[in-house]
This record gives C-alpha cells, sequence and structure tokens, in this order.
C-alpha cells in the first residue's frame, strides 16, 4: 500500500519535470538593473558558499552546553525536539515531558478567542515559562514561544498590522525593513513570544504560487539585503536584562529551500532546478540571513528534483527528494557548507510527507538534521516514538544530542536563561507598543507602484466631490490578507481590527466625509455627478495552497488555470465597467497579493496603482493619490515593481533576465510625480483568453 503510494508520487513528480522542461531554467548570470537602495550581489557563486555569522561560536557557552547535555536523559532531550501547538497542550505536560517549545500555529489563541487581549496571551506565555522552569531536570531550560508574526504581529488582535513582504520589496528600502522587523519584535514582547516564523525569503519565480506575497522579490539581491535587515531588526541578541537594550525575538529563514521555484508555482511541489540555481537565486535569502545571523531555518514542503544527482530518480530517491527527509540538502549544505549553527524547525508536520514516515515516527527527517519537529496536535505520538527509534538505534544518540546542542545554543545566545518570566521582561505589558501606525504608514506609501497614470490625472484635487467603489475599498480584510488574525485571514471582519484605516476612511479624511460618496458596487450612482472616482479592487484573502492559481482551488473561480483578473474577480470588471467611460476619471487602486494579467482593468482606468495588502493603515494610500489644496502633491510615488508584470494570461514564469523576457511593466517600473515624463499607456489590446498549461 505504502510502496504503491510512494510509486504514484514518482510518477506525478517525474511528469513535473519532463512537462516543465527547460522553462524554469532561467539564467543566472543575466542580471536585472535593480532600484537604488539595493546592493548588487556579488559574481555568480560556482558552488555552496561559506557563510560567516554575525554570532559567533563562543567556546565558554559550548562548554556550559557540553555539560548541560551531558546531564541529561533521554527523555528530556526529545523533549526539547517536540514542538506541540501551544493551545493544545497544557502546562502540566510541558513540564512532565520536558517540552522545548511551542507554536502557535494557524488558528490557535488563548481560550479559543480570537479577539483575546494581549493579557491574555502573556499569562497564558507565563504559564508556559513557569512549567518549563519547575521540571525535575537538573538544569531549567526556559521554553520558547513561536508564531507566524510574518507582516507584522498580525495574529493576535488589536495590533498594528504591516504591509505582506511583496509591497516591501516594491520599496527597495532595507532601513525600513529592519525598522518594521524591529517594531514586529516590540509587539511580540507585549503578548510574551520570543520567536517569529519569519522572514520568507522565497524567491519567487511562478507568481501563481499562493505564497507569492509572502516573499519580497523574483529578484535575489532584493531578498538578500532584506533577509540581513528583518533578522537584524528581529533579533537582538546582545541585549541587557536591564532592558537598556531591549531584547529580541527569535527569526527563522524559511523555507529552505527552493520554495519560490516549484513546478509552475504549485505549493509543496517539486523544484526542478539545476543546482547551480538553488545556489545563485534561492540560496541568497538565506546567504543574507545567516550572515546577519538567523538561529533557525525551517525547511520546506517542497522537493528538489536532481536525477543528474539520483535523487527523485527513482521512488527510493523520492525520500532525499522531499526536503524534510535531505540530508543533502539540511546537513551537508545548510549546516556544513553554508555554516549555519543554529536550530532546523520542521514545517508543520512536514515529516509525514517522507516516503515511508509518519508525522509521529520519521527517523530519516531527524537523521537529516531536523532538530526540532512541529507536529502540533501530534506531539505525544511524536515523542513516544522517536525515544522508541532512539532506543532501536534507528537514530543514533549522537544526532540527538547534536540536536539539543543546537537548540541550547540558540536559547543560551538570545539571552533566555538569564530572562525573567515573559511578563517581568522589558516592554511586557505595554501595550502602546503592539500599535506602530506612523511606521505602518510610511511602508504603505513607500511600497505603492504608479503603473499608469493617463493624463496625469493623479494626484487628484482634494476638492470636489469623490466617488469610492469597489469590494475592497473598506475591508480591512482584503486590505491585510493571510496569515491575519486567522490561518487563511478570510473570514474577518473590520471589527476585528479596531483603529485600523481603510482606503475609504483615507479618502474622508483628506476630503471630507460628506464629500465622499461609497458605493460597492456602483448601484445608484452616477460618475457624473462626481468629480472623480476612485475603485479600490482586487483579491481575496488566501494563504499556501489556497491561493494558488490551478483549477480546483477555492480562489480560482474559472475551471482552468488563469492569471487574468477578469475571469477571477468578474464582479471587479463589473464596476469599473459601470463608472468608466463617464468622462470622469477612475484611479484603480489594486489589492493584491502578486501581479496579474489586468490589461481589462487597466483599460478602465486612468490611473492604477498597485497597492499589494497594504495592512491596516491602508488609508494612508490616500495621501499619496490627493494632493495639497495649491495642487501639489504630499507625497510622491516611490515604488518600483519587485515582479514583474505580464501582459497576457499564462505568462508565466516571467522574471527579469528570462531569454525572451516581453513584460507589460518591467521589473524596476513604476511612474512618480517627480518623474512626470511618462507617455500615456493608452488602450492596450485584450487578446483573448489562453489556454494554460
Ligand atoms: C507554513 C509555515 C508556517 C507554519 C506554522 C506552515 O503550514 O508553511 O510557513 O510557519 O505552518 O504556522
Ligand atoms: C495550522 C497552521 C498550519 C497549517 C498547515 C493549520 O491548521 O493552524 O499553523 O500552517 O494548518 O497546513
Amino acid at each position: 500500500m505504502r510502496r504503491s503510494f510512494d510509486l504514484m508520487r514518482w510518477v506525478a513528480a517525474m511528469a513535473a519535470v519532463m512537462l516543465a522542461g527547460g522553462a524554469l531554467r532561467s539564467r543566472a548570470a543575466d542580471r536585472p538593473a535593480l532600484p537604488a537602495g539595493i546592493p548588487a550581489l556579488p559574481p555568480p557563486y560556482a558552488t555552496w558558499p561559506h557563510v560567516d555569522s554575525a554570532i559567533p561560536k563562543d567556546p565558554a557557552l559550548e562548554a556550559r552546553i557540553a555539560q548541560i547535555v551531558a546531564g541529561m536523559t533521554l527523555e528530556e532531550k526529545v523533549g526539547q525536539m517536540t514542538q506541540p501547538d501551544a493551545h493544545l497542550i497544557s502546562p502540566a505536560d510541558v513540564r512532565k515531558y520536558h517540552i522545548g517549545t511551542v507554536l502557535s500555529g494557524g488558528g490557535g489563541w488563548p481560550n479559543g478567542d480570537k479577539r483575546a487581549p494581549a493579557s491574555a496571551w502573556l499569562a497564558m506565555a507565563d504559564a508556559l515559562w513557569d512549567a518549563s522552569m519547575s521540571t525535575d531536570s537538573k538544569v531549567k531550560i526556559p521554553i520558547l514561544w513561536g508564531i507566524d508574526a510574518v507582516h507584522g504581529h498580525a495574529r493576535p488582535f488589536g495590533t498594528t498590522v504591516f504591509p505582506h513582504h511583496i509591497g516591501l520589496g516594491a520599496a527597495h528600502d532595507p532601513d525600513l525593513v529592519r525598522r518594521l522587523a524591529a517594531a514586529t519584535a516590540a509587539q511580540m514582547r507585549v503578548t510574551g513570544h520570543d520567536w517569529t516564523f519569519s522572514p520568507c525569503v522565497a524567491v519567487v519565480r511562478d507568481d501563481r504560487w499562493g505564497r507569492t506575497y509572502e516573499s519580497w522579490s523574483e529578484d535575489p539581491a532584493i531578498v538578500r539585503a532584506y533577509a540581513a535587515a528583518e533578522v537584524a531588526g528581529l533579533q537582538n541578541l546582545t541585549a541587557t536584562p536591564d532592558g537598556k537594550k531591549p531584547y529580541g525575538v527569535l527569526a527563522t529563514a524559511k523555507h529552505f529551500l527552493g520554495d519560490g521555484g516549484t513546478a509552475k508555482g504549485s505549493d509543496q511541489g517539486p523544484n526542478l532546478a539545476p543546482e547551480a540555481e538553488l545556489i545563485n537565486i534561492h540560496g541568497q535569502g538565506y546567504y543574507g540571513a545567516i550572515g546577519a545571523g538567523v538561529q533557525t531555518v525551517m525547511p520546506s514542503f517542497n522537493s528538489w528534483l536532481d536525477p543528474k544527482k539520483g535523487i527523485g530518480a527513482s521512488p527510493a530517491a523520492m525520500a532525499e527528494g522531499k526536503i524534510h527527509g535531505s540530508k543533502y540538502l539540511i546537513s551537508d549544505v545548510l549546516e556544513g557548507k553554508l555554516g549555519f549553527d543554529g536550530f532546523v524547525v520542521s514545517d508543520w508536520k512536514g515529516e509525514n510527507q517522507v516516503p515511508g514516515c509518519t508525522t509521529t515516527r520519521c527517523a530519516r527527517a531527524i537523521n537529516a538534521g531536523i532538530d526540532v519537529m512541529m507536529v502540533a496536535d501530534e506531539w505525544k505520538g511524536f515523542y513516544e516514538d522517536t525515544i522508541a527509534l532512539v532506543k532501536k538505534g534507528e537514530i543514533p544518540m549522537a544526532r540527538i544530542d547534536d540536536a539539543v546542542t543546537r537548540i541550547l545554543r540558540v536559547k543560551l545566545r538570545m539571552g533566555l536563561f538569564d530572562m525573567p518570566k515573559p511578563s517581568q521582561r522589558p516592554g511586557a505589558k505595554d501595550a502602546a507598543r503592539l500599535q506602530a501606525k506612523a511606521l505602518a504608514a510610511e511602508a504603505v506609501q513607500k511600497s505603492l507602484v504608479l503603473l499608469k497614470n493617463d493624463g496625469h490625472v493623479l494626484p487628484l484635487k482634494p476638492a470636489g466631490k469623490i466617488l469610492v467603489v469597489g469590494k475592497s475599498a473598506n475591508s480591512v480584510g482584503n486590505q491585510t490578507g493571510g496569515w491575519t488574525l486567522t490561518w487563511q485571514g478570510d473570514q474577518n471582519v473590520n471589527d476585528d481590527f479596531p483603529g485600523a484605516s481603510t482606503v475609504l476612511a483615507g479618502v474622508k479624511r483628506l476630503v471630507g466625509d460628506q464629500h465622499v460618496t461609497y458605493s460597492e458596487r456602483g448601484d445608484g450612482v452616477s460618475p457624473a455627478d462626481f468629480d472623480a472616482v476612485v475603485a479600490v479592487i482586487g483579491e481575496t484573502p488566501y494563504v499556501e495552497f489556497t491561493g494558488d492559481l490551478m483549477p480546483g482551488n477555492p480562489n480560482v473561480r474559472g475551471a482552468r488555470r488563469t492569471m487574468e483578473h477578469a475571469v477571477l474577480y468578474p464582479e471587479d470588471l463589473a464596476v469599473l465597467d459601470k463608472v468608466s467611460g463617464k468622462g470622469k476619471p477612475v484611479v484603480t487602486v489594486f489589492i493584491s497579493g502578486r501581479p496579474l494579467y489586468t490589461n481589462k482593468e487597466l483599460n478602465r482606468s486612468s490611473a492604477f496603482v498597485a497597492a499589494w495588502l497594504p495592512g491596516t493603515e491602508a488609508g494612508a494610500i490616500a495621501d499619496v493619490l490627493f494632493a495639497e489644496a495649491d495642487g501639489k502633491p504630499r507625497k510622491d510615488f516611490s515604488g518600483k515593481l519587485s515582479f514583474s508584470w505580464p501582459k497576457a494570461d499564462c505568462q508565466q514564469p516571467l522574471n527579469a533576465g528570462d531569454a525572451s523576457y516581453d513584460p507589460l511593466f518591467p521589473f524596476g517600473f513604476g511612474q512618480s510625480y517627480a518623474a512626470a515624463g511618462a507617455p500615456d499607456l493608452g488602450k492596450l489590446p485584450e487578446p483573448a483568453s489562453l489556454k494554460c498549461d
């Protein structure tokens, strides 16, 4: 049974290898011109480079670790390696099983309450910490609590939510990324979390992937620079207990390796790139992150198949193909060649995709080099099965000791052993630190990319009457996207975000409530009665596989694979049809997690702004759209595309440096008021839909 399943999986993967053929082979050597602010990459590497970490090995610390490990029982060691969901384990069990880390998965809140206050999270942090510090082990080892704070600390209620990575990519401002990360760390200290599963350093090469918005760019130079900046901002491993230098939080570089390069952008699918492409495209974020001292790395759900190396060349060799089972990539490359000496945390039950494994029983993943297993609700089975596997000799004791050494190294380096309980740490209980509105607004404005401004309709005058339309104009849920309060982020309503501002609110703030009319669908209003129309349209929230643009997914409303926005979201085209061509300028603000094929929407707009997923401060967009009373811009557009924009459906992969690169808007494109010379875009062709592969 198991074997035939493995065989089917192998046949499917090999079919993908053959179908994708050379299409994914972009040439690492053809480097696009980078927007100002992003340092160029060094010349391409012939092989994996060694990376010097900002946090060198400390012999005194290593001696202390060895001493602690020598005094630990097998049970205590496996407890350190087991990661339950914090919401599915009691403090009594944390104590009993010597649990080393816990996570808040996509849907976990204190008491199951999505709107739980920060104080409830902090009380939970204290309870977990107390449990870990009252075990019967010789040396008490404080627990770590991880969460997906991937665009600010967006999972707890009432925080300022920052733009997703894709928007920040357009800002080409590593220092902004560092400041946002430091603000995220400050938010996390209020709820007692010490560890975020961020940054995602994927270099996304096929935008049909549902996680494209978690990526900064198709260009590895941006990803490398930003990875270093985010890690530096999140972690502050030289904190002092008196709080003069605040504690940082642990960062995680994910998902190692090649998550952004799977065939056709399929989530968790096979990456078929030659090794040189892993080294020079997908690896670059890790060089930035490790160099800045990142202490944890998460392997990816995807596989890497290289028949030349024998990886994936047969059903048996598929186990090595799934990265959770790849000793080559985790032990030999990441830890050996790159020199990463922190710990490796699995992705959510990722080991159960390794042929021959279940979530609880997977010697192969541990032997490949995974140190902490994110097993969530299956923590007890994992704990018991792993102890049994060690006793049977399937996992060598030396591997267990290496894993625990790495975990302790990270905990000691971050000063965890010297910290008081979470509520006593500097910055805890200070709810004001959950807010960072001015910083978020700066990030929103810098991420905007002006793609079209025909007839210089922008900036709009702040006088007169403005009609606002579109489903996303007053939807905090749509503007914050996935990984917000919940995993999918799709059921959130405006009341879930006290103090947030929408594009509609921003327009009202500048133009005056009484001069603004909002009609979501454009019904019952006549554009002729207004001076201008602002349409806010775009994608609705999704994560991981639910966002893949392939048939059968909830987000793909046609039965075919498409990236044509008019097919995916016909309601947006309908609303534009109601307001365009009526003699009044239509300014479209496009809220999305990726570039899409939007010729029809562009043709129905005088101006078109890519706003990505701006977070809770989308109202700040209005300050860039509207002029001062004297007609001068308040704020200019400075964003430049960090992803190429397609001119046709199915135009993927599409990346700067491709042999036949022919985008609608190239990588690095973005208009501004200052450089007003851009010619009008005019009417674009609207080619009939294609049949995509
Ligand atoms: C995702 C990771 C995430 C983890 C924890 C997984 O499904 O792939 O990016 O950190 O869940 O929520
Ligand atoms: C969990 C997430 C996880 C996802 C993986 C969800 O049920 O809450 O944390 O990322 O499953 O598929």
